[in-house]
């Protein structure tokens, strides 16, 4: 068997992107930076060494990256060609077939690949080209054929004559070469063209006048094939992947209502005969049970969500619901939160690093943060943990089956024992005992007949 390499290409600066920080092949498309999805892609392949070319913000990429990949450095950004010679150091002697991709073209599946691979081995060719057929070809590689239907070159959109730019088969800047090939042909790539660059695409003549048989594998899925260089293009490649990865949780017995109006990130799993309704962003590494009804309007970044749980008009970040948890309308629970089973938070309950024990009940308008409530606790309209001093957070704890009534200020450190009550209205400041009642108010003064007196009054004046 033949070994197979990758080399991938994100040196270029990106100029199109008008990024000022940020790295062209960083920029994500459904939540997930461009180059990884690249690299899944590789990766099933299971090559031997895959080696990026980085230049232009290429700490960024390291730093992304870590050891996924091998690093070669382009410290001038001469061209396509130029930058597939950075890593002869790392490739040059090795046998075997090299695979080289733009770091910009997010949307090829590893099937895709898989077939390129394939067409070049059977074919025995020194160079394999993916092609597609555009309806707008502007600003690609064209595909210049002879007439036997051979490749015999690519010519880039920039030097193209007006005959050239007619012809709607382009180049997708990938290929597949003998490993040796493609480094000896590099030293032959020159850079009198429109862009003063050594282009990688011109190694597909160099070897076809050498004698070489080159051949083309004709992309038929053009879904795959946009390669993204300005944002209009990142939007285009979003909704392309974003189909893609609707049709999947679909496939998989997922219920979306509405997938027009659904954003799912590439990481996030979920369960079948869940239901999203409208409106809904799951994102990160969310992962949602079976039999949930998730939305309308809901948006979970890095959330677990158990089976059969409801979520309505909510935001949710990096927190665990339960089975059968109802969350909504307007809740928002953020980082670390853990709401038990068959728990109810409801509306305008904000949780945060909270700890909500079975059958827990928070059904509106309060705010439970820093705190650890137990099993079949109610928490009454109005009820706030009063965590914060001004320079450290403090945290409350409510034993199971303790009832706190409306509108209590529960002032933490503090702990509410098992079963105990909170009169409504009261500010506890100090532990309240296993069992015991607390109420911490003004007692209620009447004045009978106070009102006439009043009145009485304002008229003498
Ligand atoms: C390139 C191809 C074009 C093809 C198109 C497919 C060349 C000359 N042109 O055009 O034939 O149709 O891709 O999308 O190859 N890069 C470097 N170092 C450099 C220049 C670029 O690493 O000196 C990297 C870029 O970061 C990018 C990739 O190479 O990932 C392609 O460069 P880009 O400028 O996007 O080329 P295109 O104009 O899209
Ligand atoms: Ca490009």
């Amino acid at each position: 068997m033949q070994r197979l390499y990758a080399i991938v290409l994100a040196a270029g600066k990106g100029t199109r992107m008008k990024s000022r920080k940020k790295h062209k092949v960083l920029h994500p498309v459904c939540g997930k930076p461009m180059i990884e999805y690249i690299l899944d892609a590789i990766s099933h392949l299971q090559a031997e060494k895959t080696v990026l070319v980085v230049g232009h913000l290429g700490d960024s990429l390291k730093e992304a990256l870590g050891d996924r990949v091998l690093f070669a450095e382009q410290t001038e950004q001469l061209g396509t060609g130029h930058a597939v010679m950075q890593a002869a150091g790392i490739l040059e002697k090795e046998d075997g077939i090299t695979l080289v991709l733009n770091g910009d073209h997010p949307l090829f599946t590893a099937e895709t690949l898989q077939k390129l691979v394939r067409r070049h081995k059977e074919e025995g060719a020194a160079a394999t080209v993916l092609t597609a057929v555009f309806e707008d070809p502007t600003g690609y590689g064209r595909i210049k054929r002879n007439s036997g239907g051979g490749v015999d070159g690519i010519v880039e959109h920039k030097d193209a004559t007006e005959e050239e730019r007619a012809i709607r088969e382009v180049s997708l800047g990938t290929f597949c070469f003998d490993n040796r090939k493609l480094f000896a042909a590099l030293a032959h790539v020159k850079n009198d063209n429109a862009q003063g660059e050594y282009y990688l695409p011109d190694v597909i003549g160099i070897l076809r006048d050498q004698g070489e048989h080159v051949s083309a594998h004709i992309l038929e899925e053009t879904d795959e094939a946009m390669g993204v260089n300005d944002r209009v293009q990142l939007a285009e490649a979003e909704k392309i992947m974003r189909r893609r990865i609707l049709r999947k949780h679909m496939l998989n017995g997922v219920t979306i209502v509405d997938p027009e109006n659904t954003y799912i990130e590439a990481d996030v799993q979920i369960g079948a005969d869940t239901l999203i309704e409208p409106g809904c962003s799951l994102r990160g590494s969310t992962v949602i049970g079976e039999g949930c009804r998730i939305g309308p309007q809901a948006d979970l970044a890095d959330v677990i969500v158990h089976d059969d749980a409801q979520i309505r008009y909510s935001v949710i970040e990096r927190s665990e619901i339960r089975e059968r948890a109802v969350v909504g309308p307007f809740t928002y629970i953020r980082p670390g939160t853990d709401l038990g089973a068959d728990t109810k938070a409801g509306a305008f309950v904000d949780l945060k690093k909270a700890k909500i024990g079975h059958g827990t009940k928070i059904s509106h308008l309060a705010y439970v943060g820093d705190a650890e409530v137990g099993e079949k606790v109610n928490i009454g309209c109005g009820v706030i943990t009063v965590n914060y001093d001004g320079v450290h957070k403090h945290k409350t704890v409510i034993e199971d089956g303790a009832f706190v009534g409306c509108n209590v200020n529960l002032i933490a450190p503090v702990t509410v024992e098992k079963g105990a009550y909170v009169a409504a209205g009261s500010t506890i400041t100090h532990d309240v005992p296993e069992g015991a009642l607390a109420i911490a108010r003004e007692r209620q003064t009447v004045k009978p007949g106070y009102v006439e007196k009043l009145m009485a009054k304002h008229a003498k004046k």
